[in-house]
């Protein structure tokens, strides 16, 4: 039976029925609230607002708890492989092996890139960001690869293409950077050690790829897969609320992760680490910075939305992040510098009293550093590993018959209404 929420405004009382999910998961339904009062809601940044129902990805932010269509993360990461991980995510069900052989099949017969597309790679300027590149060549995508079909074959012929051709995509562009010869996806390997050889093999200097490696970016693209309503996906869903197609959706989705507040955060937290490290700046004294009202800096790779204790990724990254150092033997005077943060920083009152703690960018780019991959290649790693939210969220919006085109309302400050003054009339502008 449904229950209802009364709220009372100028003097009337209107019933808005509450919405009940998983978990504890609850909601008003306001859809009706402005044509019965004439008012909207107010929230900037959605903080307090639920744009859809969904039944991918359960967060509690108190609690500090992800699971993944009914999984915990912790499982996930323990037991799962990325590819797996994408398909549960998608087609909302673990695998059975002979649907998951497939998968790696078919993953492996899309993972070329059309040959013209790496023309385009070549003319972009040196020193673009890789994330600029990515999301020109996703949008790309939709001419080189025209054909849409609206059936679940089309769809999953369309959403292993993304999978496979972006993480190519991505070592292409590296490679490029460099100005070395392409490296193609080999059929003989799993879909993360493919992207590892495609990053680090050459001629020259055969890449031998180790498989702890392999598990720690399975377990750095599990953590990234999805997060349900993040700034990202809400991009994602919202241009294909327009009926835009998925390509171009996805495409604006990674333009929205480069934001250092959000997927940028990687690249960010190393800048900021990097800076202690190189230029002597004092712990303390970017605790202080991070305080002070009046500067605009942040502590990278603290915070979060919606996590209001330990971002249960970063607890599952900062391990992996040890045993990637510690199996390569490779000593980062950057992680010390990051767990002295963390240690002074969760024993300050500010960060105690806004709840701030490290969320997944904390330690993800000492991890990825130590593997070899660029500092600029930080945010590209993290849109690989959120493809398959993206596609899982942009599949069930449109699927979804409650869904409509994306258009939030606003409450307008600005003049009230004025008559158009001739420019002859006009006060001249001083200079
Ligand atoms: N360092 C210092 N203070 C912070 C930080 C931080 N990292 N994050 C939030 N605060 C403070 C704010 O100054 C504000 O203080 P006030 O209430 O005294 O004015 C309060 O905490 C709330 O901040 P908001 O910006 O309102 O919180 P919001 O939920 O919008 O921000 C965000 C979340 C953007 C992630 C923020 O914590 C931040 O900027 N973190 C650093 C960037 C980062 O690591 N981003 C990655 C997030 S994870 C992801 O997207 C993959």
């Amino acid at each position: 039976m449904t229950k209802y929420a009364k709220l009372t405004i100028d003097g009337k009382e209107i019933e808005l029925p509450i919405i009940e999910g998983v978990d504890g998961d609850k909601g008003i339904d306001i859809r009706l609230l402005r044509q019965k009062t004439g008012f909207i809601t107010y929230d900037p940044g959605y903080g307090n607002t639920g744009s859809c129902k969904s039944a991918i990805t359960y967060m509690d932010g108190e609690r500090g708890i992800l699971r993944y269509r009914g999984i915990p993360i912790e499982d996930l990461a323990e037991h799962s492989s990325f590819v797996e991980t994408s398909y549960l995510l998608i087609n909302g069900e673990l695998p059975t092996r002979d649907e998951l052989n497939r998968t790696s099949v078919q993953l492996n017969d899309h993972s070329l890139v059309h040959e013209d597309m790496q023309n385009f790679y070549q003319h972009f300027p040196r020193g673009s960001h890789p994330m600029g590149i990515l999301s020109a060549m996703v949008n790309a995508l939709r001419s080189f690869y025209p054909e849409l079909l609206n059936t679940d074959e089309g769809f999953e012929q369309t959403f292993l293409r993304l999978l496979s051709k972006v993480r190519t995509m991505a070592a292409l562009s590296y490679k490029i950077s460099r100005g070395h010869r392409v490296e193609y996806p080999r059929p003989d390997y799993t879909y993360c050690a493919n992207f590892l050889n495609m990053m680090f093999n050459t001629p020259v200097k055969p890449y031998m790829v180790r498989k702890e490696l392999v598990r720690a970016l399975n377990v750095f693209w599990i953590l990234h897969a999805d997060h349900e309503q993040n700034c990202s996906t809400a991009v994602v869903r919202s241009v294909g609320s327009a009926q835009t197609n998925i390509y171009a959706s996805i495409s604006a989705g990674v333009s929205a992760l480069w934001g250092y507040l959000h997927g940028g955060a990687n690249q960010a937290v190393i800048q900021m680490l990097s800076e202690i490290h190189e230029k002597g700046v004092k712990i303390e004294d970017v605790i202080k910075r991070a305080k002070d009202k009046n500067d605009p800096f942040r502590l990278m790779g603290f915070g979060h939305r919606v996590y209001k204790t330990y971002d249960p990724r970063a607890k599952i990254m900062k391990k992996n992040c040890h045993e990637v150092l510690n199996r390569l033997n490779y000593q980062d005077p950057l992680l010390d510098i990051a767990l002295e943060l963390e240690q002074i920083a969760t024993s300050d009152p500010y960060f105690n009293d806004h709840n701030l703690y490290p969320n997944v960018d904390f330690y993800s780019g000492i991890m990825l550093r130590a593997m070899g991959i660029p500092t600029n290649m930080f945010t590209v790693m993290f849109a690989i590993g959120r493809l398959p939210g993206w596609i899982a969220q942009w599949r069930e919006n449109m699927t979804d018959p409650e869904q409509r085109l994306a258009r939030p309302r606003q409450v307008y400050t600005g003049y009230a209404p004025r008559p158009y003054i001739p420019i002859e009339d006009r006060e001249p502008v001083e200079c």
